[in-house]
């Protein structure tokens, strides 16, 4: 299968096609835009209850960042249950903890349901301080723990050939193989009568009178209720202040000393350094991902991952590196992440973003959530993850704030970026944002010559896109969208590719 770069993950070697029939004459309880973890499970479940579904996928099954996970499947998150606590008080850090619980419970009750092959185990989680600050931390998340009732325990030892100075573990976390997992989902979504369509790039829509009007490159589906499962809703959204994007870096590799750890393992950086081990083709890898960074926000993303070796190597007896990837997740304002009606909907537009590095668990409970605000009237979660709960408090005020100054910045390379007054300028390999003869592109220029030249404006709120070296790709560091060097989107929100120059 393909996904929205152009580094392979490990798990894309499960290749599926979906095509159900398009047709403009059907008309839809649900339509759910986005094939990944969130789109297939919250499709899944509705169309159990009796719903007819249809999932609109613009690339294959799993293209965006459920291709690109790791696929840690934990109930603690990274917003600690003590920052809960300080945030929404003890009864909402509470439920929290219930939600992380119930999105472990859903995803292994889909597993046993249908008996699905993904590599699912339950695995302890080993959280460990490397320096004083770090120990500081681990201590609250302790104390946070305690205080909602939430299991974990100091420990004297770890699996990971890492010095630390204090850590705990935590039970009954888990790891699975997302592709095997949601293409199987699939499956039984279709066999329960559902459709999926795929190549299928939503562009817009219209509610009104009861009802909404998906417009597709394909053409219009009408439906009662339309779901964006897209990571950050499509269009132009308040939920745009209230995320930033950001790209997280993974490498899979084999060690010399075949001392494979058997647990999920945390640092306390910030940004943080995640481990654990897949058995892939029958052979052990050990997953490490880290060095994250808001998105077109490093003049060098393939450095990033030389970071992460280097990290790697002074701790593992790495034998060879099998594996470099990296994707795209979104931060919230104040932590949480939004999954319920649209800000701007009237009431049958759902959205689920801002799931920070906790994807697979918010993806999946977000099919709990939505599916029970349309069929029920109501969630018990639906107020802590309501999307329009954000008020202009100090901290939403900042987060609004310190990325509008950087988008002003980057704004800003308009009138910075390099002109140039012939393309021949641009180098064998290169890739720059430039200005010439009055407007600004962003070229690439592959190895045997060949010019890529694009309009280098993000359709979606005209930010300038940025050179990602490591996927290469054109970025937008305003709201995530991504293109690939011919001006196709590869993430939204945009859906509209860059204009291609001929
Ligand atoms: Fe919003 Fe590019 S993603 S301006």
């Amino acid at each position: 299968m393909f996904r929205d770069g152009a580094r392979k993950s490990m798990w894309q070697a499960e290749i599926k096609r979906y095509q159900s029939v398009f047709s403009t004459d059907q008309n839809f309880d649900v339509v759910i835009v986005g094939g990944g973890i969130t789109g297939i499970s919250t499709a899944y479940r509705l169309q159990l209850n009796g719903l007819k579904c249809i999932v609109l996928e613009a690339n294959n099954i799993g293209f965006g960042t459920t291709g690109g996970t790791t696929a840690h499947l934990n109930d603690f998150f990274d917003t600690t249950f003590k920052e809960a606590i300080s945030k929404f008080g003890l009864e909402n850090a509470r439920l929290l903890a219930e939600a992380g619980k119930e999105a472990i419970h859903i995803f292994q009750a889909n597993v046993s349901a249908h008996d699905i092959e993904c590599d699912f185990e339950r695995k302890n989680a080993e959280l460990f301080a490397i320096d004083d600050k770090q120990v500081e931390e681990l201590e609250n998340i302790y104390d946070g723990a305690q205080q909602v009732g939430y299991d974990m325990s100091y420990i004297e030892s770890i699996e990971f050939p890492i010095r630390f100075k204090k850590a705990l573990s935590i039970p009954g976390q888990a790891q699975f193989h997302p592709l095997k997992y949601v293409r199987a989902l699939a499956d039984e979504f279709i066999k329960a009568g559902g459709s999926i369509i795929e190549n299928c790039l939503f562009e817009s829509y219209d509610e009104t009178g009861g009802e909404v009007v998906i417009h597709t490159r394909l053409g219009d589906l009408k439906t009662k209720y339309a779901v964006f499962a897209t990571h950050t809703p499509p269009g132009i959204s308040l939920l745009h202040f209230t995320t930033a994007p950001y790209r997280s870096y993974a490498i899979g590799f084999t060690l010399k000393d075949d001392d494979y750890p058997n647990t999920l393992g945390y640092d306390l950086y910030d940004a943080y350094h995640y481990y654990r081990t897949h058995v892939l083709n029958g052979k052990k890898i050990i997953i490490a991902g880290g060095e994250d960074h808001k998105t077109g926000h490093t003049d060098d993303a393939g450095a990033c991952f030389a970071r992460l070796e280097n990290y790697c190597r002074t701790y593992f007896d790495v034998d060879e590196i099998q594996y470099a990837w990296s994707s795209q997740y979104f931060e919230p304002a104040d932590g949480l992440p939004s999954i319920g009606i649209l800000p701007s909907s009237e009431g049958r537009v759902f959205v689920a973003t801002g799931f920070r590095g906790n994807g697979m668990t918010f993806g999946t409970l977000s099919s709990a959530i939505i599916t029970d605000i349309i069929t029920l009237g109501s969630s018990k979660f639906e107020k802590l993850f309501n999307p329009k709960r954000f008020k202009p408090t100090a901290g939403f005020t900042s987060f609004v704030k310190e990325n509008a100054t950087v988008l002003k910045d980057l704004i800003g390379d308009k009138i910075s970026m390099d002109r140039i007054s012939s393309l021949a300028e641009i180098e064998a390999g290169e890739a720059k944002v430039v200005r010439y003869e009055g407007s600004s592109y962003a070229v690439y220029a592959e190895q045997s010559g060949q010019l890529h030249i694009l309009k280098s404006t993000c359709p979606h709120a005209k930010c300038e896109v940025r050179w990602n070296n490591a996927e290469l790709s054109w970025d937008c560091p305003c709201h995530g969208s991504r293109f690939n060097v011919n001006g196709k989107v590869l993430t939204g929100p945009s859906t509209k590719g860059l204009e291609r120059i001929e």
